[in-house]
């Protein structure tokens, strides 16, 4: 299994908490640019991609660039977090490893700051790929190079939570998680083959000295692989 098996329940219960403080925190944790990256990710999705599912959709903050006449689907793990979402599309409660959707009910699925926090990346891919032709993310990423990983680990471990202390200080606790995170992921190059099981990968690049992938991939014909 490939994700973050038993340390999710950690990860968790913080979803729930963590709405209210949430993009402020993300916004100075990726030096402003954590809405730029959804921008990019949205521009990765064909114009002609009418059916969405905004999978980990939060409080709507990358549901907002996929809307533009299209229909969306929301759906997060969190019941508070769907709640703050106040965007007019259809929400739904779901984890991403059983999605509660039929074979192919979207052109695309697309998860901002979310695939990271799969309980099981294998089975959550079996469901994306299931559900959608296509699939396009953005989040937390472990980059290859021993440096800028040792420079990512220390972001996270050390300066993330100083930063949670200033802007988020009951949640200090919760962001100290985003270490679990971190040792959980699979290195970038590593991550890419492992799409390559269930996509054909038209864009896969990094940002933030590999803290952060970015991909869109096209549902292979035959899945070179299922998870069982
Ligand atoms: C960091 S937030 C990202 C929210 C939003 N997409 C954004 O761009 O700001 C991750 C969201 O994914 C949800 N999530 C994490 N793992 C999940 C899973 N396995 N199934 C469903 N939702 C999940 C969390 O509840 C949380 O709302």
């Amino acid at each position: 299994m490939t994700g973050l098996g038993d340390s999710w329940r950690k990860v968790y219960p913080a979803y729930d908490k963590l709405a209210e403080v949430y993009e402020r925190m993300n916004m100075a944790m990726t030096w402003g640019n954590v809405d730029r990256w959804r921008r990019q990710l949205a521009s990765l999705v064909p114009p002609n991609a009418a059916r969405v599912l905004d999978a980990g959709c939060g409080p709507g903050n990358m549901t907002k660039h996929l809307i533009n006449g299209r229909y969306v689907v929301g759906l997060d793990y969190s019941a508070d977090m769907l709640k703050a979402n106040k965007l007019d599309v259809d929400k739904v409660q779901g984890v991403f490893e059983t999605l509660p959707f039929r074979d192919d009910a979207f052109d695309v699925a697309v998860l901002a700051y979310a695939l990271h926090a799969a309980r099981d990346l294998g089975r959550a891919l079996d469901e994306l790929t299931r559900v959608a032709r296509s699939v396009a993310a953005v989040s937390v990423g472990k980059p290859d190079g021993r440096l800028a990983r040792l420079l990512v680990w220390l972001y996270v471990s050390r300066f993330v939570p100083l930063l949670a202390r200033l802007l988020a200080p009951r949640h200090v606790e919760e962001y100290r998680a985003l270490k679990e995170i971190l040792k959980a992921a699979l290195p970038n190059e590593g991550l890419r083959r492992y799409l390559g099981k269930w996509l054909d990968l038209e864009y896969f690049g990094t940002r933030g000295l590999g803290a952060i992938y970015m991909f869109y991939g096209v549902r292979r014909a035959t899945p070179r692989y299922k998870t069982a």
